[in-house]
Order: C-alpha cells, then sequence, then structure tokens
C-alpha cells in the first residue's frame, strides 16, 4: 500500500516535472514562430502589403510613377515601408543617412527578394547620375561586371557612403586602372596603381583655337596653346612695379586673378576691370579721357563716327584738354609721341573718323592685345561707322577647364603661395601653358599608403567616378567649363 502510494507519488511528480510538450515538439513550435515572425510575414507583408496596410497602397503606386525630374527622382523618396517594418529585421547594418528617409523600404534597393541589389534600382532614383566612360567604350566587360553596389556597399553606419566616396579604393580603380592598356588596347589612358608609385604625367586640355580644345600630356618638353589673346605675364609682374596712370604700379596675381564665390577657381580676366585703367581706349590727343566702348568693330566706329561728326558740326571743342597735358592715348610703355589732334586734321568728319579709328586699331589700342586685321567694308548696314574702314578681331578662347578629369580646388590650397604651381611670373607669352605637373602635387600628396608628411591620397579625393561631362543630360553642354 505504501509502495503504490508512493508509485503515485511519483508519477505525480514525474507528471509535474515532465514540460507539457516533449522537447521535440517545443523546438519545432520556436522554429515555426521564429519563421513565422522573420520570414513568413515579412514576405507576406512585402508582396501582399494592400493586406497588411491598405493605406499605403496609393504611397506605393506613387513610387512607382516616374518624374522627370533630371538627377533625383523626387517622387521615390516617398515610399512606403513593408507594414510594422517587419523585414527590416534582415538589415545587416545602419544605412547611410541619405537613405534613411526610405530605409524602412527595403524593396527600393532590393526589388527582387534574394538577389543582390541591381542597378535598375539605384538609377530608378539616382537617374542622371554620370557614366564613367562615354558610351562608345561602354561596351568593356569589366565595366558591365561592375554593379553600383559593388563601389556603393551600404548598411555601413550613417556616414558610410561619404567617406567611401571620398577615399574610395574598395573593389579597386586598380583592378581595372592598374592595367587598361592591356584590357582596352588602344586607349590614350596610361596605366595608374597609386598616386605616389605610378600615375602618368597629367594631360592639360588646352585651346587648339577659340573653340577647339586638345587635351596634350605634359612631359619634358613645355606644352603650347593657341594665342587667341595676348598677355606678357612677366613683363607686368616686374619686381619694381609697371608703368600706370599714378606711376610705378606692383601687380600682384590677385589684381586680376579674383576668386569666385566658392573659392574653387577663379572670375574670368576683363578688359574693362583689370586692363583699361593703364591700357585707355582713348583716342584723341587733344580732348581728355573719352573712351571708345570695348565692344565690336562696330560698336567702336560708329562711337568713333557720331564723335568726329558731332565734333565737326558744333565746331566746339568737347572739352578742354587736362593741364598735365597730351593724355594717354599711346600704347603704354612707348613713349609720349601722340599724333596730332584728329580734330584739327586733314578732311571732313568721315576722314577724321578713319584716321582715328586706324591708329586706334592698329597702333595704340586693339592691336596691343588682340589679332587684327583689316577685312573689306561696308561695315554692319544700318550702323554711323559702316561707312569707314573695317577691322576684324579674331575670338578669344573661351574659360574652360584646365584639367577636367580630376577636381582641383584652390580654396583647399590657400597656404600655397601661387608661384609654387604656376610659372606665371617667368612667362613672356600666353600660348605658355602654366599649369602644375604631377611633381608639384607629390610635393604634397602621397598615395594609398599613409606617408610622415604627406597628405595620404586616394584616387577619390581627386576623382569622381561619375564624369559629369558623360551626362546625357543638359549638364553635358557645360561640359568645357570650369
Ligand atoms: C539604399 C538602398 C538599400 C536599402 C534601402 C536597403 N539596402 Fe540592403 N543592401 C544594399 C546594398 C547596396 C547592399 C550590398 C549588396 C550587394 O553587394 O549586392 C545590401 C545588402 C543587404 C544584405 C546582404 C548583406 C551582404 O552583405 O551582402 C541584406 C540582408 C540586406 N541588404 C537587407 C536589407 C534590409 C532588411 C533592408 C530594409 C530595412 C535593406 N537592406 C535596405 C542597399 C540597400
Ligand atoms: C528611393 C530613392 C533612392 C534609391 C532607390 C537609392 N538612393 Fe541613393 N540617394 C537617395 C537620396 C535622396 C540621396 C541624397 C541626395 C543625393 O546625394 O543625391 C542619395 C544619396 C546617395 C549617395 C551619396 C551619399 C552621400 O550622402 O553623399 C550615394 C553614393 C548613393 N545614394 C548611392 C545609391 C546606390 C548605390 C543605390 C542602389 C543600391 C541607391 N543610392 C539607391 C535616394 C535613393
Ligand atoms: C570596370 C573598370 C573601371 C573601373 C573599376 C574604374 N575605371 Fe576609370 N576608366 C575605365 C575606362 C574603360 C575608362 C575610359 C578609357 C578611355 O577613355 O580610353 C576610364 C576612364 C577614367 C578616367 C579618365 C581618363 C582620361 O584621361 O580620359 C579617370 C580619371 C578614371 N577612369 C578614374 C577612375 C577612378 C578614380 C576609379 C575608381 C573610383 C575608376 N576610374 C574605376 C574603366 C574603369
Ligand atoms: C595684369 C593682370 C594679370 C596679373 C597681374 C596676373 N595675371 Fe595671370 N592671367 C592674366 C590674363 C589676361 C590671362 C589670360 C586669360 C585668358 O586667356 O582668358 C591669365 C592667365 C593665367 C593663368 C592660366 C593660363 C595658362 O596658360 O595656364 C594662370 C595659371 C595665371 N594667369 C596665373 C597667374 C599668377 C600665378 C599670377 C601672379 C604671379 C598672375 N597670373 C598674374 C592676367 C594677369
Ligand atoms: C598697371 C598698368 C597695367 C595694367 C593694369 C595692364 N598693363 Fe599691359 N602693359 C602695361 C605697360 C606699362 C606695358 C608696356 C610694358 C613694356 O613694354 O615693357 C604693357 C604692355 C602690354 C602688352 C604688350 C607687351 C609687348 O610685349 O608688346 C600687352 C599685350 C598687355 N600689356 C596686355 C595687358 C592686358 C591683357 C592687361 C589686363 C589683363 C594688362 N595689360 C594690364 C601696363 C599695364
Ligand atoms: C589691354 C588689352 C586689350 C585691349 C587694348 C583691347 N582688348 Fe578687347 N579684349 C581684351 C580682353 C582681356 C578680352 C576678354 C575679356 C573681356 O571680354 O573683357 C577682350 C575681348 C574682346 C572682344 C570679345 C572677343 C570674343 O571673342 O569674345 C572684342 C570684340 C574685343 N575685345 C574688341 C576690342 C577692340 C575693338 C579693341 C580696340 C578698340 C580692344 N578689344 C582692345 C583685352 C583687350
Ligand atoms: C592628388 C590628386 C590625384 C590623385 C590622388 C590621383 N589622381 Fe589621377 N589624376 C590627377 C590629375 C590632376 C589628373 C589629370 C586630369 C586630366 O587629365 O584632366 C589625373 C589623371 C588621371 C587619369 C588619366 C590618365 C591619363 O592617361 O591621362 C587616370 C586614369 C587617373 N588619374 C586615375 C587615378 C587613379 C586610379 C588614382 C588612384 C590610384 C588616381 N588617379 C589618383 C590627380 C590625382
Ligand atoms: C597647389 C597648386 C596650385 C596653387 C598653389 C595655385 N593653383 Fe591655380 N591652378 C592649379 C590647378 C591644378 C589648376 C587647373 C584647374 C583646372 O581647371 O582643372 C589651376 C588653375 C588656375 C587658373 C586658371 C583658372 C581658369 O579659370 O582658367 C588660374 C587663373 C589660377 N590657377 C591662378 C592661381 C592663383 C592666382 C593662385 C594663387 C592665389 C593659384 N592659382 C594657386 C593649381 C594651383
Ligand atoms: C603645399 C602642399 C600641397 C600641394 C603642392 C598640393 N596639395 Fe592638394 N592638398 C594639400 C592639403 C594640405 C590638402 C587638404 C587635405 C584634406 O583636407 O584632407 C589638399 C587637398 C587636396 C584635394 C582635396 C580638396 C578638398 O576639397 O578637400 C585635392 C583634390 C588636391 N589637394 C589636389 C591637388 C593637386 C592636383 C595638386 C597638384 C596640382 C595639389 N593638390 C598640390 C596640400 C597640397
Ligand atoms: C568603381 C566604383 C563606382 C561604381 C561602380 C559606382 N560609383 Fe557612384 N561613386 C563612386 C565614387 C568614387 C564617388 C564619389 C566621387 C564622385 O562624386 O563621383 C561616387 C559618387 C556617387 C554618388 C554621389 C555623388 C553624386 O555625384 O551625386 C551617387 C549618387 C552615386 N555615386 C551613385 C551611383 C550609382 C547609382 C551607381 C550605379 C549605376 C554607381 N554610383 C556606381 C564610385 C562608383
Amino acid at each position: 500500500m505504501q509502495a503504490r502510494n508512493n508509485d503515485k507519488l511519483q508519477k505525480e511528480i514525474d507528471a509535474l516535472q515532465r514540460p507539457l510538450v516533449g522537447r521535440r515538439t517545443m523546438s519545432w513550435l520556436a522554429f515555426v514562430l521564429v519563421l513565422l515572425a522573420c520570414l513568413v510575414l515579412p514576405v507576406l507583408a512585402s508582396v501582399w502589403p494592400s493586406v497588411f496596410h491598405p493605406v499605403e497602397e496609393k504611397a506605393v503606386k506613387l513610387r512607382k510613377t516616374p518624374a522627370a525630374a533630371p538627377v533625383l527622382n523626387h517622387a521615390y523618396v516617398r515610399a512606403s515601408p513593408t507594414a510594422l517594418g517587419l523585414d527590416a529585421q534582415w538589415s545587416p547594418g545602419t544605412l547611410s543617412s541619405s537613405h534613411q528617409p526610405f530605409g524602412l523600404d527595403c524593396k527600393s534597393c532590393h526589388s527582387e527578394p534574394f538577389k543582390q541589389v541591381q542597378d535598375k534600382d539605384c538609377l530608378a532614383c539616382h537617374r542622371g547620375i554620370g557614366n564613367h566612360v562615354a558610351d562608345k567604350i561602354a561596351s568593356m566587360p569589366a565595366l558591365h561586371e561592375t554593379r553600383c553596389a559593388t563601389c556603393h556597399r551600404d548598411h555601413q553606419g550613417t556616414d558610410g557612403l561619404v567617406s567611401q566616396n571620398r577615399r574610395y579604393i574598395g573593389a579597386g580603380c586598380a583592378s581595372c586602372h592598374g592595367d587598361l592598356e592591356s584590357k582596352m588596347p588602344g586607349t590614350q589612358v596610361a596605366n595608374v596603381k597609386d598616386f605616389a608609385k605610378a600615375h602618368p604625367q597629367f594631360r592639360v586640355q588646352v585651346a587648339a583655337s577659340e573653340t577647339t580644345f586638345v587635351r596634350l600630356r605634359q612631359g619634358s618638353q613645355p606644352i603650347g596653346q593657341a594665342d587667341t589673346l595676348k598677355f606678357p605675364h612677366d613683363k607686368h609682374l616686374v619686381a619694381g612695379g609697371i608703368a600706370g596712370p599714378n606711376g610705378k604700379t606692383k601687380l600682384e596675381c590677385a589684381t586680376c586673378h579674383r576668386p569666385t564665390e566658392s573659392g574653387t577657381g577663379f572670375q574670368r580676366v576683363t578688359m574693362q576691370r583689370d586692363c583699361q585703367s593703364c591700357h585707355t581706349l582713348a583716342f584723341e590727343p587733344a580732348l581728355s579721357q573719352r573712351q571708345v566702348p570695348h565692344g565690336s568693330p562696330a560698336e567702336v566706329l560708329s562711337t568713333l563716327r557720331e564723335f568726329y561728326g558731332y565734333v565737326n558740326s558744333s565746331k566746339v571743342a568737347i572739352d578742354t584738354p587736362p593741364a598735365s597735358g597730351p593724355v594717354f592715348t599711346v600704347r603704354p610703355g612707348m613713349p609720349a609721341s601722340a599724333p596730332a589732334s584728329f580734330v584739327q586734321g586733314p578732311g571732313d568728319a568721315r576722314a577724321r573718323a578713319a584716321a582715328a579709328a586706324t591708329e586706334l586699331f592698329e597702333k595704340t589700342s586693339c592691336v596691343v592685345c588682340h589679332d587684327v586685321s583689316r577685312v573689306p567694308g561696308p561695315g554692319k548696314a544700318g550702323t554711323p561707322g559702316a561707312d569707314l574702314p573695317q577691322w576684324k578681331i579674331a575670338p578669344v578662347a573661351q574659360p574652360h577647364a584646365w584639367m577636367p578629369k580630376a577636381s582641383f580646388d584652390h580654396a583647399a590650397h590657400r597656404q600655397a603661395p601661387c608661384g609654387d604651381c604656376h610659372m606665371a611670373a617667368k612667362s613672356g607669352k600666353s600660348s605658355d601653358v602654366l599649369m602644375p605637373t604631377i611633381k608639384e602635387c607629390r610635393d604634397c600628396h602621397g598615395g594609398t599608403e599613409p606617408v610622415v608628411g604627406k597628405v595620404k591620397s586616394d584616387c577619390a579625393m581627386c576623382h569622381g567616378y561619375h564624369m559629369p561631362d558623360l551626362h546625357t543630360g543638359p549638364k553635358a553642354a557645360k561640359a568645357m567649363k570650369p
């Protein structure tokens, strides 16, 4: 009896100690639960959003509407996350801060489950991102194997992409560029492995004429460019100063080269602001500072024709010469042997205007800086100067980037004197190219390996990958501009 009671008690104890279901069942249950919460629900929520989140359906539609934004399709940014962020638990790490606004919407990048991120997903938003190479060479197989995600590995923290962009060495620019010459026979682009150890001498884009540009490689021989505007730096930068209207004037680089607002580059040098104080466009020795406008020959000739016509008809001197003697109508630097006044000159108003024009175009002014040539008349119809002799000014080359395939910022180099990089003070012709060579950069910039006393410089410090001039959009038109 006692034993039977003990047996019963033991059974009850056993029953109490035994788990409700077997361990095996328990494991299965847990497994199914995890499967449900972490896989089935996320998958269902993602393929069947309307059931989980009917309100968001509209937003999903909006997201799929391509907008016309050229670079970034803003409609896509208002994406809708999967219900309850159920799939977010699969995220391997924090997304970059620019991607966080839609960070819960995994599908905006992972459009097809269990597949690698595809370029078309990135391009849905980044539709205007420039190509790396021109379309005609984009058939190179290695370029197709390189996906956006090869270089931009997201889920690396909030500033992950930004720091990758700047210090990009990841999949290795050198994986292609280390041996591009054999991967792409006939390319003009030399092999590059590292800025300090294996980077070719720079090419410089220069004007071949006023409208065409070529890229020439620097080497032991100095390279030259079309000389569409005459300007000897050396004559203007002499140590003791140069003759100006108020005596010797000391010119600095900054007198003519004024930084743009961002400080990256410089504003265009202009005749009116930077030269005209010395190189006046005065034309009549008997009269004071009256000048022709700095414009087309038609404007200049019309001004002269009207001026002498008026002087002739009114028969009065328009104003009195300054007490200091004859005005500066000669070219700067020449002895002041001004021609006699044209106001009292021989002939009628037309002959006087013609004589003044000849002096101005061919001797004292225009010809100093421009290529000037006589052209057969008559001049521009309907202008007062049409009956005068005619001249042509050769077009001046437009400002352009010198190293368009790299980015250079003057603001980051304020500590270096201009002369460290530009041998302007020794240049006697505007056909000289004053751009620095790789040697000047290597004085301060090292390569990918850190070296004491040098700035560690990965490729993306100086280069973008997405070439703005290979944009197919409106940016392409501005390719040559700085
Ligand atoms: C801005 C785009 C973007 C968004 C949004 C995004 N991912 Fe990713 N994800 C990436 C990229 C890029 C990779 C690298 C993929 C590759 O190499 O193909 C990646 C990789 C992954 C991987 C694979 C891990 C690896 O190292 O290969 C997983 C898992 C993943 N993402 C989950 C998620 C989840 C979950 C979400 C939503 C919370 C999400 N991702 C949202 C861009 C994104
Ligand atoms: C839903 C829209 C969207 C998708 C999809 C998307 N991006 Fe972005 N991305 C943005 C926005 C918005 C920014 C911030 C604005 C900018 O820099 O253009 C950004 C910025 C970036 C930046 C610059 C990072 C920074 O902060 O400077 C990189 C690089 C980038 N995205 C790469 C990718 C890649 C690679 C993919 C595909 C895996 C991708 N993006 C998919 C919207 C998107
Ligand atoms: C998948 C191969 C590949 C990768 C990766 C690659 N490039 Fe290129 N790159 C090319 C090709 C091809 C050209 C065009 C060559 C030509 O015009 O003959 C080119 C051209 C260039 C040029 C212009 C050269 C010139 O003077 O016209 C620069 C600069 C450049 N790449 C820098 C980079 C940088 C920086 C990286 C890394 C962020 C990089 N590339 C990654 C293949 C690649
Ligand atoms: C009196 C005005 C003046 C002064 C002073 C001057 N420059 Fe210039 N600079 C010019 C003009 C004009 C051009 C030609 C611009 C053009 O063609 O549009 C030029 C062009 C340049 C260029 C680009 C042209 C090339 O061929 O590489 C550089 C670089 C340059 N100057 C540097 C300097 C430096 C450095 C100093 C000081 C040591 C300096 N300049 C002083 C007027 C000046
Ligand atoms: C401070 C006065 C001053 C300024 C400003 C100035 N110049 Fe001159 N320039 C001179 C003088 C003086 C000479 C004559 C120098 C000589 O012959 O040694 C001269 C000579 C020249 C010559 C002819 C050189 C020769 O060899 O015949 C050219 C071309 C020229 N300047 C262009 C310009 C241009 C372009 C600018 C504006 C970017 C400019 N100058 C600004 C004073 C100036
Ligand atoms: C001291 C030098 C100097 C003299 C003298 C000079 N110019 Fe110029 N000229 C320039 C400079 C610098 C530019 C380019 C920047 C600008 O437009 O101010 C220019 C530009 C021009 C242009 C525009 C050319 C183009 O292709 O964009 C015309 C036209 C012109 N000048 C006509 C004249 C005429 C006509 C005279 C004589 C009356 C004259 N210039 C005298 C320096 C000079
Ligand atoms: C300190 C700045 C700097 C760094 C770092 C740098 N480059 Fe350059 N690179 C330049 C400049 C400047 C040019 C001339 C740009 C031009 O031709 O418009 C150039 C030219 C090139 C070219 C064209 C070569 C040719 O044949 O003309 C390629 C390709 C290139 N770089 C790739 C790279 C790669 C890959 C890296 C990293 C290993 C790198 N660069 C690092 C400044 C740099
Ligand atoms: C560390 C070297 C470095 C220093 C220092 C430097 N430059 Fe430059 N500069 C460059 C390079 C590189 C370019 C070519 C940029 C481009 O167009 O790609 C350039 C371009 C220029 C141009 C032509 C810009 C144009 O729009 O045509 C002028 C003018 C110029 N520099 C003047 C100056 C002056 C003035 C200083 C001093 C305040 C100076 N630079 C200091 C490297 C330098
Ligand atoms: C006197 C030393 C010196 C010389 C010479 C020099 N650099 Fe630099 N450079 C620097 C320093 C310092 C920085 C700032 C590093 C940083 O911000 O991480 C820098 C930064 C840069 C940057 C990044 C600019 C930015 O926006 O932060 C570029 C691109 C660059 N240099 C290109 C060049 C090129 C191309 C040359 C040759 C023409 C050159 N540098 C010559 C010292 C120099
Ligand atoms: C070989 C490496 C590489 C590949 C492949 C690549 N990128 Fe980039 N990307 C870079 C580098 C380096 C930068 C930073 C320098 C720059 O501004 O170009 C960058 C910058 C960006 C930026 C931010 C700067 C900007 O211009 O707005 C975006 C957005 C971007 N990439 C999107 C993409 C997309 C989308 C793809 C695929 C079509 C892609 N990238 C393929 C290397 C790469």
